[in-house]
């Protein structure tokens, strides 16, 4: 069985009242482990939807999903946040961190899910965080900081417990060109380390272009 993440002909549909909006619509797709995507498209166009689906945050209203050979849409609860924990990093759009911890302990949080014992968590978020340029903003409660620096310490978080699959909701769309390229740059360093997946969306080309996979969604479907 390969190790990947594929979707068989996914759909999402909202209800508005009583009106249904079909936003995905049959959608296929397969990332391989160690693969990476970009998805761009239109503001509205489901990118986010489908992102938050394929990372377990959503169910869709049909399709079938296997991670690594896994029925992957038939885990719930505790199964699928032990699975999310292990298997996945996830950078949300709008950052999630929680607001009354530092930045190192946001980072920090999913080691110790796993089992990572304290200094020792402590010790690789510190690096990352160094790493990511926060060295002096490591004891900051997140909603101390700016936007760009969350985007940095929520990419830290995403990525410290070196999960297979990362998905990443407009990244670097808060840094400033120099600061997305480096932190970019990070990323990619230590997603080759790991063999890990990026699937990551983007309204930013010149970022897509370095993706060996570019995917734009329209219609509620991927067209290449
Ligand atoms: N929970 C929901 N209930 C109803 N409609 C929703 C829900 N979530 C998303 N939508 C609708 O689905 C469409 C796609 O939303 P989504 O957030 O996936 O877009 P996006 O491509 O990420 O856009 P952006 O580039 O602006 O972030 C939008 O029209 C949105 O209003
Ligand atoms: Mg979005």
């Amino acid at each position: 069985m390969s190790n990947s993440i594929t979707c068989k002909n996914i759909s999402m549909n909202f209800l508005d009242g009583s009106r249904k909006t079909s936003i995905i619509k049959n959608l296929n797709l397969q990332i391989n482990q160690g693969d990476q995507a970009a998805i761009l498209g239109q503001s509205g166009s489901g990118k986010s939807t489908l992102l938050n689906i394929m990372g377990g945050l959503m169910k869709p209203s049909n399709g079938t999903i296997t991670v690594n050979g896994k029925n992957f849409l038939e885990l719930d609860g505790k199964k699928l946040s032990r699975f999310r924990g292990e298997n996945f990093g996830f950078i949300y759009q709008f950052h999630h961190l929680l607001k009354d911890f530092t930045a190192i302990e946001n980072v920090m949080i999913p080691l110790q899910i796993l089992g990572t014992e304290r200094e020792l968590a402590h010790s690789k978020a510190k690096k990352l965080l160094n790493k990511m340029g926060l060295k002096n903003r490591l004891d900051h409660r997140s909603a101390d900081l700016s936007g760009g620096e969350r985007q940095r310490v929520a990419i830290a978080r995403a990525m410290i417990h070196k999960p297979k699959y990362i998905f990443a909701d407009e990244p670097t769309g808060n840094l400033d060109k120099t600061t997305a390229s480096k932190v970019f740059g990070i990323m990619n360093d230590m997603i080759g380390e790991s063999n890990s997946s990026l699937i990551m969306v983007t309204h930013d080309i010149e970022l897509a272009d370095q993706f060996e996979n570019k995917l734009i969604l329209e219609n509620g479907k991927i067209i290449h």
